[in-house]
């Protein structure tokens, strides 16, 4: 056995495997040197004696070149796992974007905050309507010319047959129609808001979108006045802007309220001096609003002689204007980045 061509061979394996196998081959268990190893014991003592100490040499270098080998193999291992951890600290951190809350959600989240505090449920809706939901049982029969109050999206015609209801699809032109599927599920007394998209099909400017965003409140008990109706209302406009605007009605029409009104707020731009935002009058209209119609109960089958209610619709958009001081309704789905950073 050639001493220096074992440790050559030792030396070229490249990792602990190979070398495993290769100090095996001469030191395992049928390994060439062990074989030989073991049979000294079978030999003469004078051959013992000569053989035996090169053998034993021969077994010390083999060990001592697979130990230094190893320990080489397993340095590089180690080495070159560390190099693919590497971890630059220095170098400069990837910025995650944060997205965040859209400025009419912020409002209406508010709006929501203060509305339950008071005691109100909040409900949902679709936006896309039947005739009956958002007109006939509201009090706006077909014909009648306050339909023209709402000019409407209307969608192709489905066959949904009922013989009593209105089934003809149209997006919600507001959401009023939610007051009606509540009551018709529930029973007095109640208290709820909802909100959400609502859609006109009307040309856009500055303060009009084909598609904004309403609040609709309902609150049905006995004895329920329009006493009531300005105390939520007034405490509702307090807590939004922080107790710096005044309200007053003013009398209007809508068909699903008598008597009915529209609620007027102090500007709170400018204070109520007079600024283009409230067109230099010092108040701005926020909110439709009234007494629950009779015929609305009876659309419901709720009896009218038992109960009274008042609904409210607000404007989110012109409520979220006011508030940011914002100029054009058409910003808010603009999805222009640069303006929705702002809030
Ligand atoms: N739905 C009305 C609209 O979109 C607003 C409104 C007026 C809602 C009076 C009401 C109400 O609940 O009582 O113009």
């Amino acid at each position: 056995m050639d001493i220096g061509e074992i440790k050559k061979e030792i030396l070229s394996k490249s990792n602990l495997k190979e070398l495993d196998a290769a100090h095996k081959k001469y030191l395992g268990k049928n390994g060439s040197l062990n074989v030989e190893l073991k049979a000294l014991k079978d030999l003469p003592p004078d051959e013992r004696k000569a053989k035996a100490p090169e053998l034993q040499r021969l077994k010390r270098e083999i060990d001592a070149a697979v130990v230094e080998r190893a320990g080489y193999l397993k340095r590089k291992e180690i080495e070159s796992s560390l190099e693919s951890e590497i971890i630059d600290i220095t170098a400069p951190g990837v910025k995650i974007e944060m997205g965040h809350i859209h400025p009419l959600t912020k409002v209406q989240d508010r709006m929501n905050e203060i509305f339950t505090s008071l005691g109100f449920e909040i409900v949902e809706g679709p936006e896309v309507e039947t005739e009956w939901y958002n007109f006939d049982a509201l009090n706006i029969p077909e014909d009648h010319p306050a339909r023209d109050m709402w000019d409407t999206f209307w969608l192709a015609p489905e066959n949904r047959e009922s013989e009593t209801k209105n089934q003809n699809l149209l997006l919600r032109t507001h959401t009023s129609p939610v007051q009606i599927r509540y009551m018709e599920t529930h029973h007095s007394p109640l208290r709820i808001i909802t909100s959400g998209r609502v859609f006109r099909h009307e040309a856009s400017d500055a303060s009009h979108d084909i598609q904004f965003h309403q609040l609709e409140g309902l609150m049905v008990d006995k004895n329920i006045t329009v006493a009531n109706f300005k105390a939520v209302i007034g405490e509702f406009l307090k807590g939004l802007f922080a107790g710096k605007v005044q309200t007053r009605l003013r009398p209007a029409y809508f068909p699903f309220v008598e008597p009915g009104f529209e609620v007027m707020m102090s500007c709170a731009n400018c204070d109520a001096k007079g600024c283009p935002v409230c067109s230099k009058t010092g108040w701005l209209e926020v909110m439709g609003a009234g007494m629950v119609h009779p015929n609305v109960f009876k659309a419901v089958g709720y009896d009218v002689n038992e109960v009274q209610g008042f609904a409210f619709g607000i404007g989110i958009d012109r409520i979220a204007m006011m508030k940011y001081k914002i100029d054009d309704i058409r910003l808010f789905y603009g999805g222009d980045l640069k303006f929705l950073r702002q809030f």
